[in-house]
C-alpha cells in the first residue's frame, strides 16, 4: 500500500500475550521494516498497519499512525482529513485530555477511547464517533480487549474487505491483501465493518446490517511485483502495449463496439447534447485526447475542466449533459467530489476507471473499466494509454449510436486502434537511444514541451512527467501559443520537445509545426523531434527525432507519449531519484 503514502509508517497488533503494542517510523516503508526486523514486535494475529501522506503535521514518529486512546489499549489508522478536528480536539483539551501529536487522527482515536467507556463495544464506540466527524475518512480500530476483532467505517475514503479462510482484511485497496485471497468486498459510503478471522459484519452507521456483494479480483499478487525490473515505471512502460489491449479486448466485435458495460445508461446516450469530461492531471490530459474524437466522431461539444474547478465553476448540467469522469484509482478526492456535484445537479455520469470497486466507479450511472492491470509506480503511464482507449472506444460506440460515421468509418477507425499494441511494441524498442539522450541531459534546468492539436495534451503530458519525476522545470505548451509570449523563455540551448503531427495529417498541420521548429531554432533551441518515420521534412531542423510509427492522426498520442515518459524516467534514474516513489507525492490522491 506505500504507494498511497510513504512518508511515515506504523503498525498496531495485539499480541498473543494480550497487549496492544505499536511501532512507527518517519521515512519510507523500508524504515519500519528495518526496525521491526532488527527489534521484533511480540506474535499476534490480529493488527492493522499505515503508510502516510501527511496532511496534518510533518512525517515525524510521533504523527505517524496507529494512534492511540488515552489509556493506550486501543488504536486507530485513517485516511482523509476530519475537518472538524480544532473543535473536537477543544473539547476532549477541556476534558483533560492531552495530544502527542499534531494529527487530526489522534482526535479520533481519543474520542473513540472516550465513548469505549461506555461498555458496548468496538463498533458501538465506532458509530458514535463518525456521525461527530465532518470531511472525508477511512477509520480502522481495534481494542486490546477485544482482540480477533477489527471494525472499520468509510466515507468518500476507500475501504475493501479481503474474504479468506479462517483469515479476513480489510484494505484501501485489493492489493493490501490479494496475495492472501482475490475475494473482495467493497463497503459501500458511511458504512462500519467488524471482522473476526472467521465473520464479516456491514452495517450503516446506525447499526443496519446493510446487504454486501462480493466480486472477484481479476488479478493477482504477482502483476503488482516488479518482476526483475529496475523499477515499477520501467515495467509499467513496458506493460502498455498489454494495457491498451486488454482495454480493447472483448469490446469490438464484427467492427464494431460493443460496450455492455454502459448498462442502463446506453439508453441515453442517444439524447446527450453536452458532455463535460472531468479529471485530474495526467487523466484530465487523456480526457483532453477524448475531447478531440468524441467531437470528430460524435459531433457533441465535449468540455474537459479539472474536477477540483469543475464544482466551484457553477456549471451549466442539464439531464442532458453526461459527466465523464476519467480516474486511474478512481478514489482521487476532487474527482469524487466533482462526480458527486454533477449527480447532485442531475446529470448522468459515466466512468472511466482501472480499479475494480473503487468509490467514483461505483457512485456513477455506469463504468467502462481500463484493464492496464494495477499501477504502483506513482507517475501514471499504462493507465494513461488504456484512458485514451477507453476514450476512443465510447466516441466510436456514440458514433454508432447517433450515425454520425458509417460503419465502414467505425471498423477503419478500430482497425487503426486495433494496431496500437504492436505499434507500441516498435516505440519501446527506441528507449536505449532515448536513455542516451537522457543520461545527456541529466544537467538542465527547464525543457520546453511543444505539441498542436493531440499533440497539445502529450506536450502537457511529457511536462508532468518531468517535472514529477526528474523535478526539473517543464512546460508544455500549444505550439501556436509559443509567439504569444512564451517564445520569450528560448535561449541558446533550451531543449524543447516537438510533437510533431503526421506530414499525411488530414488537417495539414506538419507544416506549422515545422514552422515553429524553425522560428525556435533561429534563436537557439535545440530541437527533440518526435516524429512519424520517415519525416523528411523535420530531419533538417531537429537535432534529434525519435521515431514513431505511422498511425491516424487521432491515434499518434498513444505512440508519441511513450518517448517521453521514458526520457523523463531515465533523466531521473541518471539524477539518481527514486522514480517510482517522487518527492511530495502519493498515487491516489484521498484529500482535496
Ligand atoms: C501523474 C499522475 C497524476 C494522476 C492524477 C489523477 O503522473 O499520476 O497526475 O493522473 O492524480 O489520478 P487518478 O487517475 O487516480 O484520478
Amino acid at each position: 500500500m506505500e504507494y498511497r503514502g510513504y512518508d511515515s509508517a506504523g503498525v498496531a497488533i495485539i499480541t498473543e500475550d494480550g497487549e496492544l503494542v505499536t511501532r512507527k517510523r518517519a521515512g519510507k516503508l523500508a524504515v519500519l521494516v528495518d526496525n521491526l526486523a532488527a527489534d521484533e514486535l511480540q506474535n499476534g494475529s490480529t493488527g492493522i498497519g499505515h503508510t502516510r501522506w501527511a496532511t496534518h503535521g510533518g512525517p515525524t514518529d510521533g504523527n505517524a499512525h496507529p494512534h492511540l486512546s488515552r489509556d493506550g489499549k486501543l488504536a486507530v489508522i485513517h485516511n482523509g482529513i476530519i475537518e472538524n478536528f480544532s473543535e473536537l480536539k477543544a473539547e476532549l483539551v477541556a476534558k483533560g485530555y492531552t495530544f502527542e501529536s499534531e494529527t487530526d487522527t489522534e482526535v479520533a482515536a481519543k474520542l473513540l477511547g472516550d465513548e469505549y467507556a461506555a461498555g458496548d463495544g468496538l463498533a458501538a464506540a465506532l458509530a458514535r464517533v463518525v456521525v461527530r466527524l465532518e470531511g472525508a475518512f477511512t477509520l480502522l480500530a481495534l481494542h486490546r480487549d477485544e482482540p480477533g476483532v477489527v471494525v472499520g467505517a468509510r466515507r468518500n475514503s476507500p475501504l475493501v474487505i479481503g474474504l479468506g479462510d479462517g483469515e479476513n482484511f480489510l484494505g484501501s485497496d485489493v492489493a493490501a491483501f490479494v496475495e492472501h485471497t482475490q475475494r473482495a468486498v467493497a463497503i459501500g459510503q458511511d458504512q462500519i465493518v467488524t471482522i473476526t478471522p472467521i465473520s464479516v459484519l456491514v452495517t450503516d452507521f446506525f447499526g443496519t446490517v446493510v446487504p454486501t456483494s462480493e466480486f472477484h479480483v481479476s488479478w493477482d499478487a504477482k502483476a503488482a511485483e516488479k518482476g526483475g525490473w529496475s523499477s515499477f515505471m520501467a515495467k509499467e512502460i513496458s506493460e502498455q502495449p498489454e494495457a491498451v489491449a486488454n482495454t480493447l479486448r472483448t469490446r469490438i466485435v464484427d467492427g464494431a463496439v460493443v460496450l455492455p458495460d454502459l448498462g442502463d445508461l446506453a439508453a441515453h446516450l442517444g439524447e446527450v447534447d453536452r458532455i463535460i469530461i472531468i479529471a485530474c492531471g495526467t487523466a484530465s490530459y487523456a480526457g483532453m485526447l477524448g475531447k478531440y474524437a468524441i467531437e470528430k466522431w460524435a459531433r457533441i461539444p465535449v468540455e474537459v475542466q479539472l474536477s477540483h474547478e469543475f464544482r466551484y465553476s457553477d456549471p451549466i448540467i442539464t439531464p442532458t449533459t453526461l459527466v465523464v469522469s476519467i480516474s486511474q484509482s478512481g478514489e482521487t478526492m476532487d474527482t469524487l467530489m466533482a462526480v458527486k456535484y454533477a449527480i447532485e445537479a442531475g446529470a448522468k455520469t459515466l466512468s472511466i476507471c482501472n480499479t475494480q470497486g473503487a468509490t467514483i466507479a461505483r457512485e456513477s450511472d455506469a463504468v467502462i473499466y481500463t484493464h492496464a492491470g494495477p499501477e504502483v509506480a506513482v507517475a501514471s503511464t499504462k493507465a494513461f494509454v488504456a484512458q485514451i482507449a477507453a476514450l476512443y472506444l465510447f466516441g466510436l460506440y456514440l458514433a454508432q449510436v447517433r450515425e454520425t460515421l458509417m460503419p465502414a468509418e467505425v471498423r477503419g477507425a478500430l482497425k487503426e486502434l486495433s494496431a496500437i499494441p504492436a505499434k507500441l511494441e516498435k516505440v519501446l524498442k527506441t528507449s536505449t537511444r532515448i536513455r542516451d539522450l537522457a543520461k545527456w541531459m541529466s544537467d538542465s534546468r527547464a525543457v520546453l514541451f511543444l505539441g498542436r492539436h493531440v499533440g497539445y495534451p502529450v506536450a502537457l503530458e511529457g511536462a508532468l512527467k518531468l517535472k514529477e519525476l526528474a523535478y526539473i522545470h517543464a512546460e508544455g505548451f500549444a505550439a501556436g501559443e509559443l509567439k504569444h509570449g512564451p517564445i520569450a523563455l528560448i535561449e541558446p540551448g533550451q531543449p524543447v520537445f516537438v510533437v510533431v503531427p503526421s506530414p499525411r495529417d488530414p488537417n495539414s498541420l506538419h507544416a506549422k509545426v515545422v514552422s515553429n521548429i524553425q522560428e525556435i531554432r533561429a534563436r537557439g533551441a535545440r530541437i527533440l523531434a518526435v516524429a512519424e518515420q520517415g519525416d523528411a521534412a523535420v530531419l533538417p531542423f531537429a537535432d534529434e527525432v525519435i521515431p514513431i510509427p505511422l498511425a491516424g492522426a487521432l491515434f499518434e498520442p498513444l505512440l508519441a507519449v511513450v518517448p517521453l515518459q521514458i526520457f523523463a524516467m531515465e533523466l531521473a534514474t541518471a539524477k539518481g531519484l527514486d522514480v517510482d516513489q517522487p518527492r511530495n507525492l502519493a498515487k491516489s490522491v484521498t484529500v482535496e
